[in-house]
């Protein structure tokens, strides 16, 4: 088995409301990973495009998850933090991959199901193959580790199959070329458990979501402390207090869902909050938790406005993370096109 050196790539894609859930479920993950991971972190604007965006809102989405990502500590010297599409070679791999992957296993992503919704037809090619430039983009740096919200296992689990395809079927050619038996890594998912999902803040039977029409339902991360606490105020729960233990909790998805996103925010366990909150009333607990809530996310909500008040600071952090990056990712689609038998340009 080959040893592949570990490194981490995850995206985000920039279609707007940034919220607490792509916090706690993605970006603070990815900033504890900066720790002992060398990182990769992209803005999928490529993605974005499966489904329209407004070219004007566009560019402006791009730099808020740039500013979100920087905002919550990601550090963009140390690690990589650029936009897809500055980066040709996710694009040509994906094109290859277009190619190693069969249309029933695309056939089968529950996610395309549900976002094309019921007219398929009219679904764009690039939502059916977006899973395919996502293999492409973690496997252009032969990204070992991902961090994703649950929802994007499956897609995970298919590009593993990608790479695994892709190494059997050039396995000759990636010997001959002296890359051992396997050219790109099975990427290992880091995935959050369902445990900390976070929820709409008014049905805590759905997820909490960028498309949601009411704004109470979702705290963004642009939200300043006067919105964060009204909205946890306002937040939908039941009668009942607070329980003790968790088996309780089953069955009151509002309740659950406000335990899990304190758990969350203080670093610690449900039943660590229960153990601190039982029998007080949500009007006791919510207010506890609109303070910790506004602790954590008002300086990122400032300083994301500081860093969105100077777009060409912003602009410049993404052609510079676009840069090395570039530099990762031609690396590995001239090896790609050596194993396919592609004619590389005389030198
Ligand atoms: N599909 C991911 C999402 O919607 C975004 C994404 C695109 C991604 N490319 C990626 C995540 C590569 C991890 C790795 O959340």
């Amino acid at each position: 088995m080959t040893k592949f050196p570990e490194r981490v790539f995850s995206g985000v894609q920039p279609t707007g409301n940034l919220h607490l859930g792509n916090y706690l479920g993605a970006i603070k993950k990815f900033v504890a990973l900066q720790e002992n991971h060398d990182c990769i972190y992209c803005v999928v604007d490529m993605h974005a495009i499966t489904t329209w965006q407004d070219p004007k809102v566009l560019a402006d989405n791009i730099r808020e998850v740039t500013a979100a990502f920087i905002a919550c500590g990601i550090d963009p010297e140390k690690h990589i933090v650029f936009n897809q599409s500055q980066v040709a070679e996710h694009a040509e791999l994906a094109w290859i991959f277009n190619c190693v992957a069969r249309m029933g296993w695309l056939n089968r992503m529950t996610q395309f199901k549900d976002r094309a919704g019921k007219d398929r037809e009219k679904a764009s090619v690039g939502l059916f193959s977006y899973p395919n430039l996502m293999a492409a983009d973690i496997l252009v740096y032969r990204a070992t580790h991902v961090p994703v919200g649950d929802d994007q296992k499956q897609h995970l689990e298919l590009t593993r199959d990608i790479a695994q395809k892709f190494n059997n079927d050039f396995g000759p050619s990636i010997a001959e070329e002296g890359y051992g038996d396997q050219f790109f890594p099975l990427t290992e998912p880091l995935i959050e458990g369902p445990a900390t999902r976070v929820m709409s803040l008014r049905d805590g039977t759905k997820k909490m979501s960028k498309s949601d029409p009411s704004d109470l339902s979702r705290i963004v991360l642009t939200d300043n402390a006067e919105t964060i606490a009204k909205k946890i105020r306002k937040a939908k729960t039941d009668p009942a207090p607070l329980p003790d233990n968790l088996d309780e909790l089953k069955g009151r998805p509002e309740a659950e869902s406000l335990v899990g996103i304190y758990a969350a925010l203080a670093e610690t366990g449900k039943d660590a909050v229960l153990a601190e909150f039982a029998g007080q009333e949500f009007s006791q607990f919510k207010p506890k938790l609109a303070d910790l809530a506004v602790e954590i996310l008002a300086p990122i909500s400032s300083e994301m406005q500081k860093l969105q008040a100077d777009p060409g600071h912003i602009d410049a952090i993404l052609s510079n993370g676009a840069d090395r990056a570039r530099v990762l990712a031609s690396d590995t689609i001239k090896a790609v096109k050596e194993i396919v038998g592609f004619i590389m340009p005389a030198t």
